[in-house]
């Protein structure tokens, strides 16, 4: 059973690096961390640096957050009148961010709050696909369940998308109250793929931790593919595993020293973008994600705490490796 797979938006996760990773691993696409239309429009430096892709990528989609039509329009403009030049960072999508949870995002109108305002989330798909079409690039929508569990309008919602232009839906099973648990729910990803035309694309998203949870979610929702977001933060070769299923191949699992040069090659990769200071940071919750459950990780996590440059934080993490 071949399953298209893409790895989910993380703000402070999905940046150049871990999407290369995940690329490499077999992740079919990747998006980019959420990014601010109206941060764009004010030529926000650090906002621009988020919406990089790189040419070395695999497909690659361009997500966005607003809550005015006409910012999430001009924003589409300035991103892909600009990358559109290089064709090699062409985003393979715009996607609107209509699941963000979190306080700050939706007291702004928002993410998830969209949900509560499906005209104004289906005006603000109407501006972004004229805008995208311009571009002959896709329009793809991220939504969740629904606010509460007394509105889970997830149905409806994606087919007023759908009729206003996304091309694709992804949906997480969960509503906006409850955030990141309990478990993400497969019926209402399935009663949106229900919902919406043939001709658009369903994706589903939440709690994929195995490729075994892949084949469970499509064969229960029929969606025609999915995203993974939290497991794939330890555990990118989630990717491999799915390509093996796929391919009638065995699968095996990475081994410590694997895990431990994977954590090594993304400390590297962070580094050279981010400089040595803010790149170990950065790095240091990242590499604790892939050494997590090996023997003595606790240890080895705690020293990485306090190493301050790249040669440190490589010899600490060796000691794990066989
Ligand atoms: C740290 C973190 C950051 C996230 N950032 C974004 C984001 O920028 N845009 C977005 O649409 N979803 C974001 N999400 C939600 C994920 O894309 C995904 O929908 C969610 O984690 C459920 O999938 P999972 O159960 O596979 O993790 C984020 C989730 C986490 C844990």
């Amino acid at each position: 059973m071949k399953i298209t797979a893409g790895l989910a938006p993380m703000a402070g996760f999905s940046n150049i690096p871990f999407r290369l990773l995940c690329h490499s691993l077999g992740a079919d696409y990747a998006v980019t961390e959420m990014i601010s239309a109206a941060a764009v429009c004010f030529n926000n430096e650090k906002t621009l640096t988020l919406s990089e892709i790189s040419s070395r990528e695999g497909p690659c989609a361009l997500q966005l957050f607003g809550h005015d039509a006409e910012t999430v329009s001009n924003a589409i403009h300035i991103l892909l009148g600009r990358t559109c030049e290089e064709e090699s960072v062409r985003p393979a999508a715009v996607e609107i961010n209509m699941g963000c949870p979190v306080k700050k995002i939706v007291s702004s109108g928002d993410g998830s709050a969209l949900m509560k305002s499906p005209e104004l989330a289906g005006r603000i798909v109407k501006f972004a696909r004229d805008a995208t079409s311009v571009y002959k690039i896709p329009l793809w929508v991220k939504i969740r369940a629904g606010w509460d569990k007394n509105s889970i309008n997830a149905p409806y919602f994606a087919a007023l998308m759908a009729d206003q232009g996304a091309e694709r839906i992804t949906v997480h099973g969960r509503t906006r109250e409850l955030m990141y648990a309990p478990s993400s729910d497969n019926a209402v990803i399935q009663a949106v793929r229900k919902a919406v035309p043939d001709s658009i694309e369903v994706f589903g998203n939440g709690d994929i931790c195995s490729a075994a949870d892949a084949v469970k979610m499509i064969d229960q929702t029929e969606c025609d593919g999915v995203l993974v977001g939290r497991a794939a933060l330890g555990d990118p070769w989630i990717f491999s595993e799915l390509k093996a299923l796929g391919d009638g191949r065995e699968y095996a699992y990475p081994s410590v020293d694997e895990r431990v040069d994977a954590a090594i090659e993304l400390t590297r990769a962070i580094v050279e973008r981010n400089g040595e200071n803010y790149g170990i940071r950065m790095a240091r919750g990242r590499a604790a994600h892939f050494i997590k459950g090996i023997r003595g990780s606790a240890n080895v996590r705690d020293m990485l705490n306090h190493a301050s440059s790249f040669d440190e934080f490589e010899s600490i993490l060796r000691r794990l490796a066989r």
